[in-house]
């Protein structure tokens, strides 16, 4: 497969390149390193990367530094605004503008995060956008055409192995998700590498400090 993993030099991409390599043809896009740069807050730069690629059979999001986390208390308008343009629109870009180019069959993978279900103080304005990647690809994943697949993967906090523990995992173990999602057959679906915290009874949202100590 003609695999665009976007984010492909961070600390999840990494890793998913690394799982993914020579089973697949791997384009590396960055903000500044990769075969090919793309900026995903911006449209241009977007269709402009999907022209230099070409026709491919899968993209992988998983770009970082893409929201904000800060006391509830001094959270402003800019900071959602920030991680609005990025985890949320910046990802429904790649598949909006994507679509086109996507062979038939081919799959588009997302990333989400725990924080959705497993709040902290700083992370009121990351957690609902995962939450909103999730609904985005439960929601839209039935509806694609030409058998367009769409799944998402959630991870816990990374930490480095001999680290983990109850809500932590490598990197390692997350990219897993993402060759699991590409080289599967199922759509719609949220990923959820978690370190074996279970999705809390819906409306038990409790903090991570009261959950992991
Ligand atoms: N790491 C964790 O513990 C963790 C836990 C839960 C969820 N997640 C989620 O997993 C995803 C990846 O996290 P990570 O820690 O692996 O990220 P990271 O290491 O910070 O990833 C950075 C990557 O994103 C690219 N990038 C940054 N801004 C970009 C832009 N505007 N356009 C295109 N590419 C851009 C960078 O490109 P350059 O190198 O070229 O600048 C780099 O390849 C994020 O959605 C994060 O919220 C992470």
């Amino acid at each position: 497969m003609k695999i665009i993993i976007a984010g492909a030099s961070g600390k999840i991409g990494t890793e998913v390149c690394n799982s993914l390599k020579g089973k697949h043809d791997i384009i590396r896009v960055g903000f500044r390193n990769g075969d090919i740069t793309c900026d995903y807050t911006d449209p241009d730069s977007v269709n402009n990367m999907f022209q230099k690629v070409g026709q491919f059979d899968a993209l992988i999001s998983v770009i970082g530094n893409d929201s904000v986390f800060k006391p509830y208390e001094s959270l402003n308008d800019e900071d959602y605004t920030y991680g609005f343009e990025r985890k949320f629109l910046g990802q429904v870009r790649f598949v909006k503008l994507g679509e086109p180019c996507i062979t038939d069959n081919g799959v588009f993978v997302l990333t989400s995060g725990f924080l959705s279900h497993y709040p902290n103080p700083a992370s009121i304005a990351t957690g609902p956008l995962n939450a909103a990647i999730d609904t985005f690809v439960n929601n839209t994943a039935p509806i694609l055409q030409r058998g367009i697949r769409l799944n998402v993967v959630s991870p816990a906090p990374v930490v480095n192995s001999g680290q983990t523990g109850l809500g932590l995992v490598t990197a390692k173990e997350t990219a897993q998700y993402y060759v699991d999602a590409v080289e599967g057959s199922f759509s719609g679906k949220v990923l959820r590498a978690w370190g074996g915290l279970q999705l809390p009874v819906e409306g038990d949202f409790r903090s991570t400090t009261t959950i992991l100590g």
